[in-house]
């Protein structure tokens, strides 16, 4: 968190991912949660957050977050369709993250101004994203799909491109994602448990926040 964000300026793909070592992906189902959620992660340091699509509480919540915490920069995770990425914009969203790629994804983020990480796990779906211009791409699943040795063997033909590997990546093995050239952050849902929402417990997600902070010298 070292740099201003300016709230009207679109982002690209490289400055959702360079903001902090990880990208917290976050599921919501209280509306009442999202505003002290996203207030204990900008405690703990991590103001990039992604609220996925998978509850029918995700978007108010998104809502709630881009009015009420404008420390946080609110993005919509689980983008699958053109309908998703409009509801994200209108929501407030400004970044999207995508558990795989489609043109029509793609173009529908662009149309709407949305940064948008685009999941892939082969090396087909990274040459798809690259045709349309992305090179900034979230793995997915990452460690189900290959981990760390994947990600070394995709930095010969595609040493253009940089990754936010998710999917069972965790504090304890965050690090060795992030030792890689070609992976400039992570993405996991660790950092908001579902008991620690259930109980309110915002201290524990600020903790778990300022926790990754070690991450950070990787
Ligand atoms: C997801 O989209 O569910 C993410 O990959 C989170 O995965 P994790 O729960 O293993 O962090």
């Amino acid at each position: 968190m070292t740099t201003a964000l300016n709230a009207s300026a679109p982002l690209t793909a490289l400055q959702v991912m360079q903001d902090a070592p990880v990208i917290p992906v976050i599921v919501l189902n209280d509306v009442a949660h999202a505003v002290p959620m996203a207030r204990a992660l900008v405690a703990g340091g991590v103001r990039m957050l992604e609220v996925t699509l998978r509850t029918p509480q995700a978007l108010a919540c998104i809502e709630a977050i881009a009015r009420a915490v404008p420390e946080a920069v609110v993005g919509a995770g689980t983008v699958r369709c053109k309908a998703d990425a409009q509801a994200a914009a209108n929501a407030g969203a400004r970044f999207a993250v995508s558990p795989g790629y489609t043109s029509a994804v793609g173009q529908a983020c662009r149309d709407v101004g949305l940064a948008l990480l685009p999941g892939v796990a082969t090396g087909s779906e990274i040459m798809m994203a690259q045709e349309d211009g992305f090179t900034e791409l979230k793995f997915f699943p990452a460690m189900q799909a290959g981990g760390p040795a994947m990600l070394k063997a995709w930095s010969g033909p595609f040493f253009d491109v940089r990754f936010c590997p998710t999917g069972g990546v965790s504090l304890q093995n965050a690090a060795d994602f992030l030792a890689l050239p070609n992976v400039v952050c992570v993405g996991g849902s660790w950092l908001v448990p579902a008991d620690a929402l259930a109980h309110s417990d915002w201290a524990r997600i600020t903790q778990l926040a300022a926790d990754t902070r070690v991450l950070r010298s990787t």
